[in-house]
């Protein structure tokens, strides 16, 4: 799928569902059953390979990952692949040859990470036909800085938060994700914004959703406050992912109970 088909199902007010995928049967089982976009994502780090952060993963690791799954959708969802830590942040050029690898790997869209300090790296990007996701509220390639815990609670944050987002969209970034994040901010950005923005623990206003595959099967041992396991209740993987669709689709989920 391109992303002009996508944009016209958030344009027609469809709430757009995301999942983490990082292999070709997950690939072509979540396509089947109703999901538009599939985020390689370096969370994959974590949840593949067990790291306790998303920083050790490599581009090359990407790349395998991004390629896998670019052939098990076979062009029936929007795939997203993470730039690791370390392969964009040091200048546009560096950028461009990492989200390059990736799109050649199956990519249709690569997503970084970051406000300001990013700005014209996406404006360098998506003015050479690639297009670019935004990420903004927790980073988990700065979790040394941060911790993992909720961002942009205080009112300078917000707003600084707020001015990032407009200024990823007028470089050209074509979606947003909008990691754990007070779900009024995520309104506010979402109705300020003509691209979508897509929520992990930001709220129901947002125009699609993102899980970490592992946390809607069940599979993470201390799951964050954002997730529901899908699996409780559904006889199969496919049914568990088909109520997470209909459940974003009707605005359902998330929950009070999954927001900050
Ligand atoms: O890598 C990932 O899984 C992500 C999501 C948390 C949005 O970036």
């Amino acid at each position: 799928m391109f992303l002009p088909q996508l944009l016209t199902r958030a344009e027609n007010g469809e709430k757009l569902t995301a999942l983490t995928c990082y292999d070709a049967s997950f690939a072509r089982l979540l396509a089947e059953n109703g999901i538009d976009i599939l985020l390689v994502g370096d969370s994959l780090g974590m949840t593949v390979q067990g790291h306790a952060t998303t920083l050790p993963v490599t581009l090359e690791q990407m790349a395998y990952h991004t390629d896998a799954v670019a052939r098990g959708v076979a062009g029936k969802a929007f795939v997203v692949a993470d730039l690791p830590f370390g392969s964009y942040q040091k200048n546009a050029e560096q950028a461009f040859d990492s989200a390059a690898r990736l799109m050649a790997a199956g990519a249709n869209m690569v997503k970084l990470e970051g406000g300001a300090v990013v700005v014209d790296t996406v404006r360098f990007l998506t003015r050479r036909g690639i297009p670019v996701c935004g990420h903004l509220g927790l980073l988990p390639q700065s979790v040394n800085a941060t911790g993992y815990r909720a961002q942009a609670r205080e009112a300078s944050a917000a707003t600084q938060l707020f001015q990032d987002a407009s200024d990823l969209e007028a470089a050209g970034a074509q979606m947003l994700v909008l990691e754990s994040i007070p779900g009024v901010l995520a309104d506010e950005v979402t109705q300020h914004l003509a691209i979508p923005t897509i929520g992990i623990g930001a709220g129901p206003q947002c125009n699609g959703q993102v899980l970490v595959l592992q946390d809607l099967l069940g599979l993470t041992q201390k799951p964050p406050r954002f997730a529901r396991d899908f699996m409780e209740g559904a006889w199969n993987i496919a049914a568990a992912i088909r109520n997470y669709v209909a459940s974003v689709k009707a605005g359902e989920f998330p929950g009070p109970e999954h927001g900050f």
